[in-house]
């Protein structure tokens, strides 16, 4: 359905998300028609900002937003005008929520996005409740991350419960709103020569990386409480695994998806105890050179202790124990400041179960299907074809290649484009349900636990290297390796 004139309120509306993400996107949106012309924002912090100084703060944004590139003057003017900020002390002087009373508009549909840390999060539904202003029909989006563990996700998923029901709750994961993720739900579901192949007989394993060249930036505080795994494995990392394990939902719709998704995570084999050791390796970057340029340690970043166990850095193997994937394993990987970023999914076919070209060196890479999310978003299967020439057979891997970019001439939007549009059209498809994030974090508790009582430190890596060693034994193990080493 098309966007209704919304009040969207945005917590955090001057914060580093607000800024970086939200606000771009929600210019690019207006840019491309897809705001209704009674659509407001209306930035809630503590700042005390005037409704212009806003309004600078997020021009200078989103001119220096990478897929803005030509700002249009009208549109930004047009855009600008939408924007206002309200100061709430949330907890503190009452005030601030009556000002923000009065610059919500009654019949409007009502939109608040939760873009600040989880533990602000009860406090902030509560004060909007004892205030009035949640509608029947307001929603509520929740940034992560979503607890730092199994106890704490709850506590703030009842907090907020206990003023929006889950239905009205759209929990983010940037991840799904990126354009090939939604693209591995078709590759798989809207063609029909995959499904076939999609079992533990013709798969050999699959793997996901999400490695970036970044390092923790100014975000060192937050982050040494948290660590690869809960940044990046509990949420996006498990979701890639999830859409790509899950089974085919009946209809492409929000409970049928997330019900399937659901699944998976609950047939996720517990890491726990000595396997955790064995299945999983940590890492921890130290200083060296990344695209030519000298960077600090992880542990001389500032806003963090000098001596640190924060990983910035996982490797693990996990397994979906059902029918379909049994003996198949996943792979998944993340870190910060390795030499090369790349975020995909490879699925790694099996040999062929009987070969008639004996002798014929075949070479290593075949029978991959590579769903690339960045950069350069495409799908790419390798298989093997015969090298031209009347001399001996010789067969050579070779791509057959979708690139994005070349195929259709429109831009992918940004992830928080689709996901904002979603939550303005009331769509939760792609967002997180509570009892999913719960689930991934039963899952991934146990391991950073095993973690903690052992006396082992993550592995340090020079910065612009390819990870610590542990993440190459990890899967070499198997006598397997990563994609990019093949
Ligand atoms: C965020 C993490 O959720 O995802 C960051 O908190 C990480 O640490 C980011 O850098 C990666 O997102 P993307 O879209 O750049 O791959």
């Amino acid at each position: 359905s098309a966007p209704h004139p919304t009040d969207l309120v945005v917590f955090g509306g001057t914060g580093d998300l607000s800024m970086r993400k939200l606000l771009p996107s929600l210019y690019l949106l207006d840019r491309d028609g897809h705001l209704d012309e009674g659509t407001r924002v209306i930035a809630v912090s503590r700042d005390g900002l005037t409704d212009a100084d806003l309004r600078d703060k997020t021009s200078s944004a989103v001119r220096g937003h990478p897929a803005v590139q030509v700002v249009e003057p009208d549109v930004l003017r047009r855009f600008l005008d939408r924007l206002s900020h309200v100061t709430v002390d949330v907890g503190g002087d009452p005030a601030g929520w009556t000002d923000l009373s009065s610059a919500l508009v009654p019949d409007r549909d009502r939109v608040f996005y939760l873009a600040v840390p989880p533990m602000i999060s009860g406090d902030i539904c509560r004060g909007l409740d004892d205030a009035g202003l949640v509608t029947p029909e307001a929603r509520v989006v929740m940034e992560k991350p979503l607890g730092r563990d199994l106890a704490s996700s709850q506590a703030v998923n009842d907090a907020v419960g206990a003023v929006f029901d889950e239905r009205r709750i759209y929990r983010i994961d940037h991840y799904l709103g990126k354009e090939t993720v939604q693209n591995l739900l078709v590759l798989r579901f809207a063609n029909v020569f995959l499904e076939p192949l999609w079992n533990s007989r013709w798969i050999d394993h699959v793997q996901i990386t999400a490695t970036e060249t970044v390092g923790v930036g100014g975000r060192r505080g937050y982050y040494d409480t948290s660590g690869a795994m809960r940044d990046m494995v509990q949420n996006h990392l498990l979701q890639l695994l999830c859409l790509t394990a899950m089974e085919p939902p009946a209809t492409y719709d929000r409970e049928a998806v997330r019900d399937e998704k659901l699944k998976v995570l609950q047939s996720l084999r517990p890491l726990t105890g000595d396997r955790v050791a064995e299945e999983t390796a940590r890492g921890q970057y130290g200083r060296g050179t990344v695209q030519g340029t000298e960077v600090l340690g992880y542990l001389d970043e500032a806003g963090g202790p000098a001596v640190s166990d924060t990983e910035t850095f996982v490797a693990l193997r996990a397994e979906v124990a059902n029918w379909r994937w049994a003996g198949v394993p996943f792979y998944l990987r993340t870190g910060k400041r390795v030499g090369h970023a790349r975020s995909e999914i490879v699925i790694r076919f099996r040999e062929v179960p009987h070969t008639i070209f004996p002798g014929v060196d075949t070479g290593p890479g075949a029978g991959s299907l590579v769903i690339r999310l960045q950069p350069d978003e495409g799908i790419h299967l390798t298989m093997l074809a015969k090298t031209p020439g009347a001399g001996a057979l010789r067969l050579r891997p070779v791509p057959l290649e979708l690139s994005f970019a070349d195929t259709f001439s429109t831009r992918s939007p940004e992830a928080y484009e689709r996901l904002l549009m979603d939550v303005l059209t009331g769509d939760s498809t792609l967002f997180m349900r509570r009892d999913e994030v719960e689930a991934a974090w039963r899952w991934v508790d146990p391991v950073i636990e095993a973690w903690n009582n052992t006396d082992t430190t993550p592995e340090t890596y020079q910065a612009g290297s390819a990870g610590p060693a542990g993440a190459h034994r990890l899967i070499g193990r198997t006598g397997r390796t990563w994609y990019e080493e093949e």
